[in-house]
This record gives C-alpha cells, structure tokens and sequence, in this order.
C-alpha cells in the first residue's frame, strides 16, 4: 500500500515473514474509540492469517479447545482464524452445537487447551486420552473472585495437569496472565508496545512450536520462563491481572504486561 497517510489513518506494521516487523504493507483505520478495534481487529487477523500461510504447514496443527466459555471460544475464534483445524470440546452440547464431547475433540488433534475452570479440571483429565498430544493450560487457579486454590497437594494447576494429562508428551501453561480480548490484540494502542506473552513446561521441539506459534500467529513478545516447576508464579501473574482488571485499580480487560530494562 503507497500513499501518504491521511490525519485518521496508521499504520500497523509487520514482515513479509511474520513478526518483528521489517516493513509497513499495510494500515488500520482509526475511526473512534469502537470503531477503531473493529479495524483494528480485521487488520490483525489478515496480517496473522498471512503470517500463518508463510509458515505454512510447520506451524499449523490441529487444535482441541476444551471449554467453550470466555477464555476457550476466544482461543477458538483466534486458532481458527488464523489458519488452524480446531474444534470445540464441550460436556454440555445442547449449549454448544458447534461442540462435540471433550474426548472426542481431543483424539482429532494433535494439541489440547484445557479452558476449563480449576474444579473441572479432574474429570477432563479423567477422561481425556493424552498419549502423544501438547497439552496448553490455560487455567488460573484463582477464579473470577480469586478465592479458588491449586488442587490440593499441588502448587499450581499447572503441575496438576502435567501429573494426570496420563501419556501426553509436553506439558505448557500459557494464555493465562491476560483476558481473553487480548489474543487478538498483541499490540497496545496508541503506544505500539507488544504485550508480553509468558510460557513455561516441557522443554524441546514443542515448546518452540508453542513460542514462535505465540509470536508469529498471534503476535506477542512470547517469553520461555522455564518448566512447569514454575507454573505457580506464572499463574500468580494470571491473578494478578485478574486483581488489576477487575479489583480497586479497576483496569479493565484490555490491557497486558510488558517488560522494560
Ligand atoms: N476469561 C478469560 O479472559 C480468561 C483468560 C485467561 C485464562 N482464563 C482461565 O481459563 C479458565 C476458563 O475461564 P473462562 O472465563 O473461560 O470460564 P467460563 O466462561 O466459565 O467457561 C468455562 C467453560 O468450560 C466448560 N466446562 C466446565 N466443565 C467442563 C468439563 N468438565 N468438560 C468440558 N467443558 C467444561 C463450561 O461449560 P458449562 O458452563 O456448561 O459448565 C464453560 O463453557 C479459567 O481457569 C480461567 O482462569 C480465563
């Protein structure tokens, strides 16, 4: 796209191959406060459909989202639009019927999302076969009141899921420290800033699918932080923005984290 920009445009900037970006191909339109996102969201996702293209089959696999409320339809409406087979588990379809039982979503794919809350945690690992998948936990043990433990006996729901997800051969909590209107916006405006995106659990091949997945598709400064031993601290920073969004500092959903040195 040429031209010079007119006072109500800007310009999102990103690479031929994904992100960090190399070079302004393309604007958003900034209408107002409302109009804006919306722009701003169809920019996003032609730009990360296209980032997915360029990665192409390396990158895309199939992905089971267990839990289709807030957190699970949004990580859904994300996959999918950016180029990935997903498909929705449920345990009550007739409120889903674009669901299908949970144990079934997760034997089509390859990778599983617990989106569930911390106390449906036990009956979906119950009942899930995980030989061979990537399960990604997105699970905050705090609960909308942050009044909700780890089960007990564990530090995190993280260590939990790597406990009992019985066969499955990487364990990753990820997703967790932001509200879901943010898997779709990794770029604070009006500043520009990348969100940060925290992940930690099993080391190798597949935990470097996960982060460039994070930083290509969905456009986040995606940070390894370590194994699943420190999914405790991870999830704390998952209520702790639960506390900022909604407790006395009353921010809202819309923001996320970032590091600065
Ligand atoms: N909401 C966010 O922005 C956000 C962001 C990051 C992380 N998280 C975390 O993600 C988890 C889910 O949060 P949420 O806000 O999405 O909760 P939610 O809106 O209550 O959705 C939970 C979904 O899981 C389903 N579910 C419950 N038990 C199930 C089971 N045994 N098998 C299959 N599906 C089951 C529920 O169905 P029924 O309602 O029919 O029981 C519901 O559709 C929480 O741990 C939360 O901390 C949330």
């Amino acid at each position: 796209m040429s031209g010079p920009l007119s006072p109500n445009e800007t310009v999102v900037i990103f690479g031929e191959r994904g992100w960090p970006a190399t070079r302004p191909d393309e604007r958003r339109v900034r209408l107002d406060s409302t109009g804006f996102k919306r722009a701003d969201e169809e920019c996003w996702k032609r730009a990360l459909a296209g980032a997915v293209r360029t990665a192409g089959s390396r990158l895309v696999k199939r992905v089971a989202i267990i839990g289709g409320g807030e957190a699970g339809s949004a990580l859904y409406d994300a996959f999918s639009e950016f180029g990935f087979p997903t498909t929705l588990g449920e345990h009550h379809l007739e409120k889903h019927p674009e669901a299908v039982p949970t144990e079934d979503a997760a034997a089509r794919c390859e990778v599983v999302i617990l989106a569930v809350p911390t106390e449906s945690l036990s009956e979906v690992l119950e009942r899930v076969d995980f030989q061979d998948k990537i399960v990604i936990d997105v699970t905050n043990p705090g609960g909308p009141q942050l009044t909700h433990t780890p089960p007990s006996g564990y530090r995190s729901n993280g260590e939990f899921v790597e406990k009992h997800a019985r066969g499955a051969r990487a364990v990753f909590k990820c997703f967790n420290a932001m509200g879901c209107p943010n898997f779709t916006n990794p770029v604070a405006y009006p500043s520009g800033i990348r969100k940060d995106l925290y992940i930690c659990g099993t080391d190798g091949p597949d935990k470097d699918w996960l982060v460039t997945v994070c930083r290509q598709a969905f456009g986040f400064n995606a940070t390894d932080v370590g194994g699943i031993d420190v999914a405790h601290l991870v999830e704390q920073n998952g209520n702790f923005w639960m506390l900022l969004a909604k407790g006395p500092a009353n921010k809202g959903v819309n923001f996320g984290f970032t590091t600065v040195e």
